[in-house]
C-alpha cells in the first residue's frame, strides 16, 4: 500500500551510502603533519580538551543522581559520539537529523552495544518532531535497532505517526510500535507543547493511550539559558526548567496521565546541575550536547572559560593594512558562521587575544585593534587559533575535522561528520 503522505529520502538512504569513504584518504594525506601543513581555514579539535569535557559532564550527572543523555549535533561524528558515552559513562544519544541517525545506527556503536539506553541496545533518539514524510525511513531505521524514540509535541504528528503504522500493519501484518517523549516549552518558545494547557494533557492523554508508541517521558530544552550571565543565573534557569517539567508531569498525573522520565538539559543548566543542591529533584536525565566542545557562547554564561574549548578555527594571515590598523585572515562567514555573543565579534583569537574579529563576509575576516608590534610576527601566511562563537555551527561548515593530541601542533586523527538531513 503506498503511504498516504508523499515520502521523502535522505541522500544517505537514496545511495546507500552509510559509511564514511574520506577518512582512511584524509588520515593518510594528513596525519602526522604539522598544523603549518594544514590547508585553512581549518576546525581543528582538541582530543585531550573533549576528552575533559566529556568526563567532567558525566561526573556531573552520577553525582547530581541522573542519567546523561548526549546529542550528537554538535560534531556529527561517531568519534565525538563515543567519547560522550563512553567517558561520560552513559549509553544514550540524541540525534537532530536522519543523516545522523543513519551515521550511528550503521557504525560500531550499535553493533558493539554501546549505544544502548536504559539497558535496551541500540536506541536513537530524534530530537526534533518528525514531519510526516520521513516516517518511511524512520520506520526503515527503527527495524536496525531495538528501539527508536521520537518527539512529539502536536496531535498532527501523533496522527501521522499512527496513521503510517496503522497502515504498516496493514500492508506488512506486522505491528510496529515508536517510542516517544512529550516535548514541552518551558521558555526557549522554540518547540514542545505548553504546560498546563488542555491541548497539551489532550495530546498526553492520547499519546498513553496509543496503541502504536510508547511514551519514555516528558522532555524539556532550556535553550533560553544560553542568556545566563553568572553561576546564580544559571541555577535560577536550572530551577525554572526543573519545576516547569517537573510540575507538568504532576499536572498529567493529577489528571489521571502517568509518564515516568523527565529529561531537562542544554548545556548551561545541564552544567548547573554541578553546583545545584536541591534544584533537580524529581528529574531522571539531563541532556547536552555542546559541552563536549564548548565556544565564547558557553563562555559568556560564566560556567567555563576559553581553556575549556576544545575547537578552533585555524586560519592564516592574508593581508595586513597598518594604515587602517587592521588584518585580514582566510576565514570569514562560512568559516565561522554569523552567530553572536555578548562578548562581540565572531572570536577570540588565542594568539593575539587583545585583537577584534569584528567584522566578516563570506570569506574574509577583517582583525582591528592590531597592536604596532603585531605587524612583524603576525606576518602574510602566520597562523592564528580563533575560538567560535557557537561551535555548533562553526563546525556544520567543514568536511573533516582536524584532530590533536599530546602535541597539538601535529595532527593526530581526522573525524568526518555527517552532513545533510
Ligand atoms: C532537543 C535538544 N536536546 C538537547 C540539545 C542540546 O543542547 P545544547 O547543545 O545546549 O547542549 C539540543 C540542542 O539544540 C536540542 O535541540
Amino acid at each position: 500500500m503506498a503511504p498516504a503522505f508523499p515520502q521523502t529520502k535522505s541522500i544517505y538512504a537514496i545511495e546507500n551510502r552509510f559509511a564514511i569513504p574520506q577518512k582512511e584518504a584524509l588520515k593518510r594525506a594528513l596525519v602526522g603533519k604539522r598544523l603549518s601543513q594544514v590547508r585553512t581555514p581549518a576546525l581543528v579539535v582538541k582530543r585531550k580538551v573533549v576528552e575533559e569535557n566529556c568526563k567532567r559532564l558525566g561526573d556531573i550527572a552520577k553525582k547530581a543522581g541522573v542519567k546523561l543523555r548526549c546529542h550528537i549535533k554538535t560534531h556529527k561524528t561517531v568519534e565525538g559520539t563515543e567519547l560522550q558515552l563512553v567517558l561520560g559513562d552513559t549509553d544514550a544519544i540524541i540525534v537532530s537529523t536522519l543523516a545522523e541517525a543513519n551515521l550511528v545506527i550503521h557504525s560500531h556503536l550499535t553493533e558493539q552495544g554501546i549505544l544502548k539506553d536504559a539497558g535496551i541496545p541500540s536506541c536513537v533518539l530524534l530530537g526534533l518532531a518528525p514531519t510526516p514524510d520521513k516516517l518511511d525511513e524512520i520506520i526503515e531505521l527503527s527495524k536496525k535497532v531495538d528501539k527508536f524514540q521520537l518527539m512529539i509535541d502536536h496531535v498532527s504528528s501523533l496522527d501521522a505517526v499512527e496513521q503510517f503504522l496503522m497502515d504498516y500493519e496493514k500492508s506488512h501484518g506486522e505491528r510496529k510500535k515508536l517510542s516517544t517523549f512529550l516535548k514541552v516549552e518551558c521558555g526557549n518558545h522554540r518547540a514542545g507543547v505548553p504546560i498546563n494547557y488542555p491541548a497539551s494533557l489532550e495530546l498526553a492523554r492520547r499519546l498513553v493511550a496509543s496503541e502504536y508508541v510508547n511514551v519514555t517521558g516528558v522532555y524539556t530544552h532550556a535553550g533560553h539559558s544560553y542568556a545566563a550571565r553568572n553561576s546564580q543565573e544559571l541555577l535560577t534557569y536550572l530551577q525554572a526548567e526543573r519545576d516547569d517539567a517537573v510540575n507538568f508531569k504532576k499536572y498529567l498525573a493529577d489528571n489521571g496521565v502517568h509518564i515516568e522520565g523527565v529529561s531537562i538539559g542544554a548545556t548551561p543548566t545541564s552544567m548547573a546541575t554541578g553546583i545545584a543542591t536541591t534544584q533537580i529533584e524529581g528529574v531522571t536525565e539531563i541532556h547536552a550536547g555542546n559541552y563536549l566542545f564548548f565556544d565564547r557562547q558557553q563562555c559568556a554564561t560564566g560556567m567555563v572559560t576559553p581553556a575549556d574549548c576544545a575547537v578552533s578555527v585555524l586560519a592564516r594571515v592574508a593581508s595586513q593594512y597598518p594604515d587602517r590598523n587592521t588584518l585580514l585572515l582566510d576565514a570569514g562567514g562560512l568559516a565561522f558562521s554569523k552567530d553572536t555573543t555578548p562578548q562581540g565579534g565572531y572570536a577570540d583569537i588565542v594568539e593575539y587575544p587583545h585583537w577584534r574579529l569584528n567584522m566578516i563576509s563570506q570569506e574574509h575576516g577583517i582583525v582591528s585593534e592590531i597592536a604596532e608590534g603585531d605587524y612583524a610576527t603576525a606576518t602574510v601566511g602566520s597562523l592564528v587559533h580563533c575560538i567560535p562563537n557557537h561551535a555548533c555551527l562553526t563546525c556544520a561548515a567543514y568536511e573533516y575535522y582536524i584532530v590533536v593530541g599530546e602535541d597539538e601542533n601535529v595532527v593526530e586523527d581526522i573525524w568526518v561528520p555527517v552532513r545533510g538531513w
